[in-house]
């Protein structure tokens, strides 16, 4: 997130401790994973969907690498659209934006989106609202279309798991202490895949499987 568009605001202040976070992360891998398949995608989408996309990060990349002609975002915050409308303002790009505000899970489309990105937002919830919450992004996505997931992962390497809990109670407690969110959402991601019917066309882990990225269909 880009600290000095908000350092005035309390959001701003809110980015920092994010920001630091994201430092006892191994330093931005969060971005890393979530730009890993920008300029890798099998087509280009002609109606993508970037839902949850917060401050914008991920949509400034994806504008910049994929020069969509037309795109949509989605949040639950009108602050966060404001953010990101802001920044693609700014962008030398002139393709069309639709900006739908409200609960990914309640959107109403007319066409089913051929790419949705959602990233850094699943893993916040536990098990089961999460699976519903992928059943009904999935309603979205086109039967032939793409859905783009970089989020926190469990590892798969064992070696990781004393850090994967550490950082996993610092931000759970974060989200906690600020959002409401209860420290119960440990899980396997994958699992929730699986359980959701989504078939994983390529993966790509990072710091053994900590942060993951998955570009997966419906089966
Ligand atoms: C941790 S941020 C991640 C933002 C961005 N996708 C990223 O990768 O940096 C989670 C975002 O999800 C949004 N959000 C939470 N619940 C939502 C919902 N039901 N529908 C749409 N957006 C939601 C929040 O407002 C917040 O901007």
């Amino acid at each position: 997130m880009n600290k000095n568009i908000f350092s005035r605001t309390k959001y701003g202040d809110l980015v920092r401790v994010y920001d630091f976070l994201e430092y006892l992360n191994f330093g931005n891998i969060s971005k890393k994973s979530r730009d890993y398949f920008l300029g890798k995608f099998p087509f280009k989408a002609k109606n993508p969907l970037i839902a949850a996309c917060g401050t914008g990060d991920f949509v400034v990349e994806y504008i910049r690498t994929e020069k969509p002609d037309a795109l949509t975002i989605n949040d639950l915050s009108t602050e966060m659209l404001e953010r990101t409308k802001q920044r693609i303002h700014d962008l030398p790009w002139d393709g069309k934006l639709s900006v739908l505000h409200g609960d990914v899970t309640m959107l109403k489309q007319s066409e089913a989106y051929d790419f949705i990105s959602i990233t850094y937002f699943i893993s916040m919830f536990s098990p089961k609202p999460r699976l519903e919450l992928l059943l009904k992004i999935k309603q979205l996505l086109r039967d032939d279309g793409l859905l783009l997931i970089a989020d926190y992962m469990k590892p798969h390497r064992f070696i990781m798991f004393p850090v994967y809990y550490i950082n996993w109670f610092v931000v759970c407690m974060f989200f906690w202490i600020f959002s409401h969110t209860k420290p119960n959402v440990l899980g396997n991601m994958e699992r929730t895949f699986e359980d959701a019917d989504l078939e994983i066309v390529k993966r790509k882990y990072f710091i053994g499987g900590l942060f993951g990225a998955f570009l997966l269909r419906k089966r």
